[in-house]
């Protein structure tokens, strides 16, 4: 029907896991980022309602969405396979690499993976990150007792700062991030080629396809660029 009367108009409600600047972080206890302003007009341009935000760790974001209590991730998501076995995914909004942060005064920066052997190194649970740690484990480089996983990655960031652990894996932008924010700095990237994407139920088809539109209008219309260049430039 063509009757958008606010009453059968459907609410939806975005859920993120902050400490991941630029793409979602709290400021003076105000939310803010990248994906905060790129979710709120991608669903302006759709004919729902904006809900508001619900805040979680990461790791808690998969279930939230299942249990009804969001309806959209908007959390910088790698679109993964084993993720996609439990969610559907909109269309890629973003791309980036992984990366080793270390503490600015480190003296001898790794430059390789290998280099990492006798590094404690940090992640945020249930991210990508995490998995490339796994993997410096499955590869004998450093011992599971040598491996730190943080609720969130300012937290993880903070620990390196001050001395706990000796490297932090997290996604390029955010690495660069906290290289300007606090005496950090990136020693080198690991390739992984991922792509992000907003995490929807996949029963969702609906929502899917507001969004891909919504993605579509936002970048036709220069949105996304001018969110690029206020939130990585
Ligand atoms: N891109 C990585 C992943 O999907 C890290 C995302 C972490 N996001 C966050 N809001 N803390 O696993």
């Amino acid at each position: 029907s063509d009757d958008d009367s606010d009453d059968d108009t459907r609410t939806i409600v975005a859920g993120t896991a902050p400490g991941f600047p630029p793409f979602e972080f709290r400021q003076d206890g105000e939310l803010l980022g990248f994906d905060i302003d790129l979710t709120e007009a991608v669903i302006e341009r759709s004919d729902y309602e904006f809900g508001g935000w619900e805040t979680f760790e990461f790791d808690s974001l998969i279930p939230a969405l299942q249990n009804g209590n969001i309806d959209v991730i908007a959390a910088a998501m790698t679109i993964e396979d084993e993720r996609r076995e439990q969610i559907a995914f909109s269309d890629a909004y973003y791309e980036a690499d992984q990366s080793v942060l270390v503490r600015s005064d480190d003296d001898d920066l790794p430059q390789s993976r290998e280099d990492l052997s006798g590094s404690i190194v940090g992640a945020q649970g249930g991210t990508t990150g995490e998995n490339e740690v796994d993997r410096l484990i499955d590869d004998g480089i450093i011992p599971e007792s040598d491996k730190n996983v943080y609720d969130n990655y300012t937290l993880a960031a903070t620990d390196l700062e001050n001395g706990n652990i000796d490297a932090v894996v997290v996604d390029v932008p955010v690495a660069r991030t906290f290289s300007e924010d606090l005496a950090v700095e990136v020693a080198f990237e690991i390739e992984t080629g991922e792509e992000y994407g907003f995490g929807i139920r996949q029963d969702d088809e609906e929502l899917v396809a507001a969004v891909n539109d919504g993605l579509e209008a936002v970048t036709d219309d220069g949105t996304y660029n001018d969110l690029v260049a206020e939130w990585f430039e």
